[in-house]
């Protein structure tokens, strides 16, 4: 019987080894939810694989801001992402979380000094990276939900 696989790009990104189930979440992060790509994008969801499963999404013709990636790495700490140039891959890398998330996520305490009109960022110490636990650098609250509060 003939396989049906998901054909490669010719330019653009892939992220890989997107933690199972969360492609949908990456779609949300770079706007394709409410915006649908112009370019031909596939997700891949549940892909199983030695390591267990996880999933895929290709971009033709899309290159990642870095708060996009880090966006990414709240969500998914061992995502990597191949720039793909004339389908070969030309760069790869780790997705990383650093230490501090600034204005990337928001506080979910209303009443939180970042939650005001002041323009203080957001900022949360990155208190363990798996499971991913943020602490808000200013009230001190544990952020309970990351997607629901990205900014
Ligand atoms: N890929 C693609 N189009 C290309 C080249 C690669 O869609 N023209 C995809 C591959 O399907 C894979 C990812 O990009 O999902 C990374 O490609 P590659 O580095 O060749 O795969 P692996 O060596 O398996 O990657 P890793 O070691 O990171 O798992
Ligand atoms: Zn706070």
């Amino acid at each position: 019987m003939k396989e049906l696989k998901v054909s490669p790009i010719k330019h653009g990104t892939v992220i890989d080894h997107i933690e199972c189930g969360m492609a949908l979440k990456v779609l949300k992060i770079l706007g394709l939810t409410e915006e649908p790509p112009e370019d031909t994008t596939s997700v891949i969801i549940h892909v199983p694989g030695s390591k267990g499963c996880k999933d895929i999404v290709k971009l033709e013709n899309k290159e990642l801001k870095k708060k996009e990636v880090n966006q990414i790495a709240l969500i998914s700490p061992d995502a990597t992402i191949n720039i793909i140039r004339d389908s070969e891959v030309v760069k790869k890398y780790r997705v990383e979380l650093p230490d501090t998330v600034i204005g990337i996520v928001k506080c979910g305490n209303p009443n939180c000094i970042t939650n005001f009109h002041e323009p203080v960022e957001p900022k949360f110490i990155v208190e363990s990276r798996s499971p991913v636990v943020l602490r808000c650098a200013y009230c001190n609250r544990k952020l309970e939900d990351v997607t629901a509060n990205l900014l």
